[in-house]
């Protein structure tokens, strides 16, 4: 049965009625792509006692474009790598910030769809929505710290060798290749369609190189080769609360993890916030950037070049993170600006050009790496 035809939010309230999450209200949550997510309020509270949670239903499609296949299986991986980010440990801290996973409580399964039930983060937004709708907690300083929080959170969890002790694990991600099957050859219709929309910015470039260019940058491969990685690093899927003293970031939406080149988390991250700093002029967005980039410690010059060419690519998927501006010449400067970047950092990082990545926001990544002069 298609989604849209049945009531979401009651037959997922019929399908816990016998089990300890059996909720009084189940709705549904707005702003995932792919699966239907819903937040239930517990009939009974957990015995931590946890009074809600949130319940994500997955098919075989994407919710958001049911088109796209979306292999069931991506859910197993979300399970296990959550509980095992948990057993492992893996939080940051940095200032008043502190940096996450939900716990994860079970999955249950039907023919056709699986639910998964963990922890409610206590969020207010997604840091995308709080970048594009920066609220006065947000200051310049405290942009940062979220920022460094970050860096330091995805380093750790890159070096925690979760899936060190557990087979199964290792199995679950190993098979997952939702992102390289599905998400990569769709890139290349997003990256094409650019180079239609603004040919100017392409010219002489034959349709043949902009798709090995692409192919190259999603697939270089820095030192430490095909490594852990969460799959979907976005700004969509860090959500994020505060209260007057602290700010709790809740990284969530593991069902694309898996094993790849390591460069495309930060690649999604980076891409994400430069977006919005570009087509929203969100100073905060900068903020977060210099942050990360000061927290993550690359380790050569060919990582550094690795995640150089990955931003350009992810860059390519701007709409996901800004809805496109209203039409204007300056809106649509804006848009070329950015997409002759993404272009230029692709190519860029692919030549190995130091020189000229030096005199853009990508810089700071050198900065650490051994025997790099200031
Ligand atoms: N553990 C959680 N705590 C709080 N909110 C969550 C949690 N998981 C998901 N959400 C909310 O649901 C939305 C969609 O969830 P997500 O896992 O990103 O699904 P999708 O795979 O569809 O993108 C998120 O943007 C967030 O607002
Ligand atoms: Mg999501």
């Amino acid at each position: 049965m298609a989604a849209q035809e049945i009531n979401l939010p009651l037959y997922i309230q019929s399908w816990l009625l016998d089990t300890d999450y059996s909720c009084a209200v189940v709705e549904q949550v707005y702003g995932g792509s792919v699966n239907l997510t819903f937040r239930g309020d517990l009939k009974h509270p957990l015995k931590d006692g946890t009074r809600s949670i949130i319940l994500k239903e997955s098919r075989g499609f994407m919710a958001a474009v049911q088109t796209i296949a979306c292999p069931l299986h991506r859910c197993l991986a979300e399970e296990l790598i959550l509980r095992s980010v948990s057993k492992e440990q893996v939080v940051s801290f940095h200032e008043n910030v502190r940096v996450r996973t939900p716990r994860h409580y079970g999955t249950l399964l039907r023919d056709d769809s699986h639910l998964q039930i963990m922890e409610e983060l206590p969020s207010t937004r997604t840091l995308k929505d709080l970048l594009h709708y920066p609220e006065t907690w947000l200051s310049a300083q405290q942009a940062t710290a979220v920022g460094h929080a970050l860096g330091k959170w995805l380093f750790k969890f890159h070096h925690s060798g979760c899936d060190r002790y557990d087979p199964v694990l290792a199995k679950a991600l190993g098979e997952n290749s939702w992102l390289r099957d599905d998400m990569f050859p769709m890139m290349h219709t997003v990256v094409e369609q650019q180079a239609q929309d603004f040919p100017h910015l392409f010219k002489g470039v034959e349709a043949k190189i902009i798709r090995a260019r692409t192919d190259a940058a999603f697939m270089m491969v820095e030192e430490d080769g095909m490594a852990l990685r969460h799959g979907d690093m976005n700004i969509s899927n860090i959500v994020v609360s505060a209260d007057s003293s602290d700010v709790l970031l809740g990284i969530i939406d593991w069902e694309a993890c898996d094993y790849g080149p390591r460069q495309h988390d930060l690649g999604v991250l980076l891409a994400g916030l430069i977006s919005v700093e570009r087509l929203c002029h969100t100073e905060v967005a900068v903020r977060v950037l210099d942050g990360v980039l000061h927290s993550y410690p690359v380790r050569s010059e060919d990582s550094a070049f690795c995640i150089v060419a990955a931003v350009g690519a992810w860059l390519f998927l701007w709409p996901w993170w800004c809805s496109p501006p209203p039409s204007s010449p300056s809106k649509t400067r804006d848009v070329e600006g950015l997409v002759k970047f993404a272009w230029n950092l692709m190519t860029k990082g692919l030549e190995r050009d130091r020189c000229w990545i030096n005199n853009t926001i990508l810089a700071p990544l050198f900065e650490g790496v051994e025997g790099s002069e200031k």
